[in-house]
């Protein structure tokens, strides 16, 4: 015997095979506590998933700053050349559930927590550098469309094509998410974007806006959907052997980070939004600046304590880093932290893996398993202003003020959206023939059963975008329509 097991009480137990019992056959007496307890904590093992991006993979590693970017933040991350930060990564599929196959056609998240000396910067991107959708009021109808059917129980590509083909917004990250980028072979093997604008801000006061991009050191590597199909059916978990197996066998993955960098006051002049989260920013307009590199180096102890347990979320920003009118950001800002509270608890903050390593003061109280008692650095000083010796605030930590202007009303980001020019620039002028090829087909598999009205409305919009790109996806609608004919 090494140690002894106990009760969560830390009573010695001394019998863990049979349940007490009145006779050997029972029935089971309801003094046996120790059974009680051990149903009744297995009754509380399973959290609340995700409301999305629930199947996830994580590792801990760390970023080091390989060029000077002081002259745009003051973010104590970005500080020297050769500065270490310890950080955790996560990634994940959107719609599937945590028990979800790993090789799904799926955008990936590439979630970020950094454990900075002046707080916890934590990047929520995902593995595309634009998004579905440019206003935050459709989130949640978008979602649904990715989920389960409310009578049916079955994901549904009508639903999904319906809201695309209604939101045009939606086909650029429709078009990448439909394109090989769509089926990373692992998570070591893709990029990660910050995609929305955020904002750096240095000591001098000036304020740029920023675009991050993680670029992976292993080479982006997809599969086809066939293929994914022949691996889902000998694993389901490809991505966690991946992840896990790698850094277990001390191949540690690495990125390198660059930022696009932009002048405040180009945000007037550029002729797309530059806050809108369904474009990109040109490579030719703002060059990437390389700044570091991030390897993960480390598995977690504890799945769940360490990666289930993790809470990301965009509103964790540090002095020097900044949001931006992005009214998607906006809203994230928001949504994160409600979530954490709702699937973890009050004091998510100070679960073990969301801890920061910087020290923590504030005055909140009490509240539910509320284990960290009083923060505010002085046993009188329970409210502010004091003058117990309570922790105060800092003013040279204060963000630039920045403009704003306009009438407060529901309104579309401009008069006239373009939806058409990136995602042509991505069919015409980035993808391969064969890749367009690829992306042809799995158009045309993601319409199996969606009704001939929505997918020439969706049709209509891709000829916008490309005519060459609208006659890819007929033809291959018709060689996928003539395969099925065939089969019957
Ligand atoms: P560039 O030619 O400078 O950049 C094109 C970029 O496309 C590449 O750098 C690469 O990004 C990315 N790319 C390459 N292959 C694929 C693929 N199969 N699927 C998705 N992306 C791919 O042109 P622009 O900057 O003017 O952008 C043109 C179009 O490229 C955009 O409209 C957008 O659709 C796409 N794109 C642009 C990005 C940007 O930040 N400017 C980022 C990613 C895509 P990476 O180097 O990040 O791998
Ligand atoms: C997870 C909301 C857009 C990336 C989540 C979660 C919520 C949420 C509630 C679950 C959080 C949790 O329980 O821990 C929203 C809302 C959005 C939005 C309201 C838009 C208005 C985006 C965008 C991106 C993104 C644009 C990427 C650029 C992620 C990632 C996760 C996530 C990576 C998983 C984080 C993790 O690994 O724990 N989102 N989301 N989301 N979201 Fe979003």
């Amino acid at each position: 015997m090494t140690q002894r097991l106990t009760t969560t009480a830390g009573a010695p137990v001394a019998n863990n095979q049979n349940s007490e019992t009145a006779g050997p056959r029972g029935p089971v007496l309801m003094q046996d506590y120790h059974l009680m307890e051990k149903l009744a904590h297995q009754n509380r093992e399973r959290i609340p998933e995700r409301v999305v991006h629930a199947k996830g993979w994580g590792a801990f590693g760390t970023f080091t700053v390989t060029h000077d970017i002081t002259r745009f933040t003051r973010a104590a991350i970005f500080g020297a050349v050769g500065k270490q930060t310890d950080m955790l990564a996560r990634f994940s599929t959107v719609a599937g559930e945590a028990g979800a196959a790993d090789h799904e056609r799926d955008v990936r998240g590439f979630a970020l927590k950094f454990y900075t000396e002046e707080g916890n910067w934590d990047l929520v991107g995902n593995n595309t550098p634009v998004f579905f959708i440019r206003d935050p009021l459709k989130f949640p109808d978008f979602i649904h469309t990715q989920k389960r059917h409310p009578r049916s129980n079955l994901r549904s590509n009508t639903a999904a094509w319906d809201f695309w083909s209604l939101v045009p917004e939606s086909l650029h990250q429709v078009s990448i998410l439909m394109s090989d980028r769509g089926l990373p072979i692992s998570p070591m093997h893709m990029n990660g974007y910050g995609s929305h604008t955020y904002s750096f801000w240095n000591r001098d006061g000036e304020r740029f806006w920023v675009k991050f991009h993680f670029k992976t050191q292993q080479g982006v590597k997809t599969v086809t959907n066939d293929e994914a199909a022949t691996i889902v059916g000998q694993t389901r978990e490809g991505y966690q052997e991946a992840l896990f197996g790698g850094i277990e066998a001390g191949n540690f993955p690495r990125w390198t980070l660059f930022v696009q960098v932009m002048p405040e006051a180009d945000a007037d002049s550029t002729p797309y939004d530059p806050f809108d989260l369904t474009k990109v920013w040109p490579h030719s307009d703002y060059p990437l600046i390389e700044v570091g590199v991030m390897e993960l180096n480390r598995n977690a102890d504890n799945y769940f304590t360490q990666i289930e347990q993790a809470a990301f979320s965009p509103s964790n920003k540090v002095p020097g880093i900044g949001y931006s009118p992005d009214k998607m950001l906006q809203a994230r800002v928001f949504s994160y932290a409600d979530a954490h509270r709702y699937r973890l608890g009050t004091h998510y903050e100070a679960l073990p893996v969301n801890q920061p390593k910087c020290p923590v003061h504030h005055y909140h109280a009490a509240g539910n398993m509320n284990f960290i008692g009083l923060r505010s650095g002085a046993g009188d000083a329970y409210y502010e202003p004091n003058s117990m010796g309570g922790v105060g605030e800092d003013p040279t930590v204060a963000e630039p003020p920045l403009a704003l202007s306009g009438m407060a009303a529901r309104q579309p980001h401009q008069q006239q959206i373009d939806d058409y020019t990136q995602p042509r620039a991505l069919h015409d002028e980035v993808l391969s023939e064969a890749e367009r090829g690829r992306l042809y087909g799995n158009i045309a598999a993601s319409m199996d059963g969606v009704p001939a009205g929505i997918i020439d409305r969706a049709l209509m919009h891709f000829e916008r975008i490309s005519p060459a790109y609208a006659a890819g996806i007929r033809a291959a609608l018709l060689a996928r329509s003539g395969l099925v004919a065939a089969a019957e």
